[in-house]
């Protein structure tokens, strides 16, 4: 059966090289996988006081069925001053809410960090994983995804040119298809 895969990536930059690392990995995906964009830039700063008011942001509600709806999910991030940018920590705080009714319980997941520098992200990386452990997301261990000088990785166009780095994202995809089929429902 097809499987729904939200991605969910943390930069809003129309170059982004992290959104450019998504469009490759849709590429990579087998048919079964259907991958689709959630958008997370248009959403509120996360504020309790609305979440407890009569009527929460419409944008929260909307986002919220939306990302239910979803099999599973694949966050790609990058790095901003050691740790994941403000957009990415605010979808996650706002499908994480009202208590008890997180959208990403029991989705598997996994992690992508991207960067131009050296160091592939590790700290967006894993400071994304800390709060896919508390919102029990079971997140795929190996292979890790640290991709980094990511700005000598595509053409004037944008496409993934390094062939070492779409062999890595292939066997990234094959483990993630595996993680779901195995994790699904099991949270
Ligand atoms: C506020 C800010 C903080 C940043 N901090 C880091 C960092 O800690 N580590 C890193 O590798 N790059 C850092 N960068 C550089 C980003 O990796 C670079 O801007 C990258 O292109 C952002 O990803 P994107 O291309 O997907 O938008 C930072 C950039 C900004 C704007």
């Amino acid at each position: 059966m097809t499987k729904r895969i939200a991605i969910i990536i943390g930069s809003l930059r129309k170059e982004s090289f992290t959104g450019k690392i998504a469009a490759a990995l849709f590429a990579l995906s087998p048919a079964s996988f259907k991958l689709e964009q959630v958008r997370i830039g248009g959403l509120p700063i996360y504020n309790q006081d609305l979440d407890d008011a009569e009527t929460p942001p419409s944008e929260w509600t909307a986002f919220r069925e939306h990302v239910k709806k979803f099999d599973a999910v694949l966050f790609l991030t990058p790095e901003y001053n050691r740790s994941i940018p403000a957009v990415l920590k605010n979808a996650l705080d706002v499908g994480s809410r009202p208590y008890g009714k997180s959208v990403w319980n029991g989705k598997p997941g996994a992690v992508v960090s991207v960067t131009p520098g050296a160091l592939g992200a590790f700290g967006a990386n894993h400071h994304l994983r800390q709060s896919l452990v508390f919102l029990n997301v079971p997140t795929m261990q190996q292979p890790e995804a640290y991709i980094g000088n990511a700005a000598a990785l595509f053409d004037a166009n944008g496409v993934l040119i390094n062939e070492g780095t779409r062999d890595f994202l292939q066997k990234f995809m094959d483990s993630y298809v595996s993680w779901v089929e195995i994790n699904l429902h099991k949270c």
